[in-house]
Formats: structure tokens, C-alpha cells, sequence
């Protein structure tokens, strides 16, 4: 019997050995990953777009996965602080980053962030892209776009403008509205837009530009005021908010997100989690989501790593030069 038992478990190692040795059969893979919950950090406050996302496509990529997904808030330093701690994470797939263009532009902001973000990540797929929206508190004078700009040119000296923190979408499109006008505005940072939200329908800030994920349902709930997206075209779920364009403003910004690993990742494991959110963008029930607040998958044929990589690879270089350009200073993370 025991002879039997051990004939059969010779022949096993060596099927084993076979496969791995054809390449069919990688040593990760045969520890059947993940063995444990996923973490996934989102870089800003609970509540808004990023965290938003995360939590939609974690659940499902949970399920598929079979072990859950856990979402970690690690706010600070407009996404930076996040970014850090996925870094310092051991590089075996159960830890994942939700990260937008920011992670892309922060080494034009920041000059010591402790990682170089070109070496520094593994992308594992694109998510979704949809544009910016610029609304008001209810309590603003101006009741729409044409009269917003002009009104915030005025009176640019007396206005909030809320975001997410330097490098942030929210602060991006914030300093682009600021370029669009020739003005300054008095900017209130926070850690995350989800926060910052809040206060915009309190009434304690006055401006706030945030992704449409979490802006439409404000909106739509007349707890602030839209004034223009910030696409080519209107969205299907804000009719009436004309673009920035033909609201008489240059003002043009398209965000995505993104999933990343720390640089060292197996493959196996990479594959394993870009399959997963394969699976979460082609469910209809996320399509939907995404829908309903004027965001959208990226087309399939974006969703590997590859071009998961390679548009991150531009876009660093876009915000190098852009940022530039632009005149604006890296400062250190605080
Ligand atoms: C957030 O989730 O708070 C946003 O993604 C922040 C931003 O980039 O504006």
C-alpha cells in the first residue's frame, strides 16, 4: 500500500516538474493564487470617485477571484501617500493600487516622493475614462454655464475652489480653470473629493471640479449646481450642462484609472488579476454603474497590461511636458 502511495506520488512531482518545464505550470500558479484577501489602497478619502470604483470593481473581482477584496483608504499628498505604501507592499499580488492620471503627473509635482514612478509599478489594466465636472454651491449667483465663467473671471478673488490635493484631478482641473481665465482662485485641499463634496454642498466652499462618478448624482439630487463638463460632447445623463467650450471656456480634461502592483509581481499573479477585471468591465451590471454617473470602460482592446503600460509610460511623459510648460513648480510631499 505505502509503496503504491509513494509510486503515485513520484509520478505526480514528475507531471508536475513536466508541465512546469514546458512552461504550462508556473510555481506561483501551483500555490493557487490569491491564498488570502486582496488589499486594494485607494489613494483618497472614502466617498469619492476613486474610492467609488474600487468598490464596485473589487466586489466583482472578489467573486472571480474567490477571496474577497479589501479596500484600504490611504489618503494624503494628493495620491501620493497611497502610491507610497503600495511600494513598500510585498510584491506578490495581494496588494493592488486604484490610482488616476495623478500617479502619472506627480513626479512633475513632487520632487521627493521615494519612488521613481517609472519603475516603481506594474500596470495591471486600464478601468474606466469620463470627464471632469465644474459646478457650484446652490448659493452661487450664477444659474448656468454662460454666466458662470465670466462671474468666477470677476469675481475670482472672493472664490473657493476646492480638490483633492496638489496633482489631484480635482487640483489639475482646477489650475487649468485658473489658466482658462488668466485668475487666481483661493484653493482649499483635501484628501480626496469625497470630503471636499461635502462641504461643496454645505455651502463652506464655493467651486469644486470633480469627476463626473460622483458630481452626476449631486447634481441630479439639486444639491449643487452644474455648470459645464469638461468633454467634447454633453453626457447622456447631464443634458443640460453644456460643455466648457460651449460655455464659452477652453477647458478640456478626460481622466481614467487605472490597477497597479508593486514592480515584481509574478506574472502568474498579474494575469490572475488582470482576468479578473476583464470579467468585472464586461459585467453588465458595472457597465451600468458606470453609466449612470457618465464614466465608461475603456474598449477591449485597451484591457491588457501592455496597454495598461504604455499608456502610462505616455502619459508621465505628457504631464512632464505639459506641467512644464505650464510654469508649475515641484514642491515637496508634505
Ligand atoms: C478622489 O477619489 O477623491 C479623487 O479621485 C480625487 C481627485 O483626483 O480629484
Amino acid at each position: 500500500m505505502i509503496a503504491v502511495f509513494t509510486r503515485l506520488l513520484a509520478t505526480r512531482r514528475g507531471a508536475l516538474a513536466g508541465l512546469m518545464a514546458l512552461g504550462l505550470c508556473s510555481p506561483a500558479a501551483a500555490q493557487s493564487f490569491p491564498s488570502k484577501p486582496v488589499t486594494l489602497i485607494v489613494p483618497f478619502a472614502a466617498g469619492g470617485p476613486s474610492d467609488v470604483i474600487a468598490r464596485l470593481l473589487g466586489e466583482h473581482m472578489g467573486r472571480t477571484l474567490g477571496q474577497q477584496v479589501v479596500v484600504e483608504n490611504v489618503a494624503g499628498a494628493g495620491g501620493t501617500a497611497g502610491a507610497k505604501r503600495l511600494v513598500a507592499a510585498e510584491a506578490d499580488g495581494h496588494t493592488m493600487l486604484i490610482h488616476h492620471l495623478a500617479l502619472a503627473a506627480a513626479p512633475s509635482l513632487y520632487n521627493n516622493l521615494g519612488y521613481d514612478t517609472q519603475t516603481a509599478f506594474a500596470p495591471i489594466g486600464l478601468i474606466n475614462t469620463g470627464p471632469m465636472v465644474v459646478a457650484g454651491k446652490l448659493a452661487l449667483p450664477p444659474v448656468d454655464g454662460k454666466a458662470f465663467f465670466p462671474f468666477a473671471k470677476l469675481q475670482a478673488d472672493k472664490l473657493t475652489v476646492a480638490h483633492a490635493g496638489v496633482g489631484s484631478n480635482s487640483h489639475l482641473c482646477a489650475v487649468l480653470l485658473s489658466q482658462a481665465l488668466g485668475v487666481k482662485f483661493a484653493q482649499v485641499a483635501y484628501r480626496g473629493t469625497g470630503p471636499a463634496m461635502n462641504d461643496l454642498v454645505a455651502g463652506q466652499v464655493d467651486v469644486l471640479c470633480d469627476q463626473s462618478t460622483t458630481a452626476v448624482p449631486q447634481i441630479q439630487g439639486d444639491k449643487i449646481r452644474a455648470y459645464a463638463v469638461t468633454s467634447a460632447e454633453r453626457l447622456d445623463v447631464l443634458p443640460n450642462t453644456p460643455t466648457a467650450r460651449e460655455a464659452g471656456t477652453d477647458l478640456d480634461m478626460t481622466i481614467w484609472h487605472g490597477l497597479y502592483a508593486p514592480k515584481g509581481t509574478p506574472a502568474a499573479a498579474l494575469d490572475k488579476l488582470n482576468g479578473a477585471l476583464k470579467l468585472a468591465l464586461k459585467d453588465a451590471n458595472v457597465l451600468e454603474r458606470f453609466k449612470a454617473v457618465g464614466t465608461g470602460a475603456f474598449p477591449e482592446a485597451e484591457w491588457t497590461r501592455e496597454a495598461h503600460a504604455k499608456r502610462f509610460a505616455a502619459e508621465i511623459a505628457k504631464w512632464a511636458a505639459s506641467l512644464k510648460a505650464a510654469g508649475v513648480a515641484q514642491q515637496d510631499v508634505k
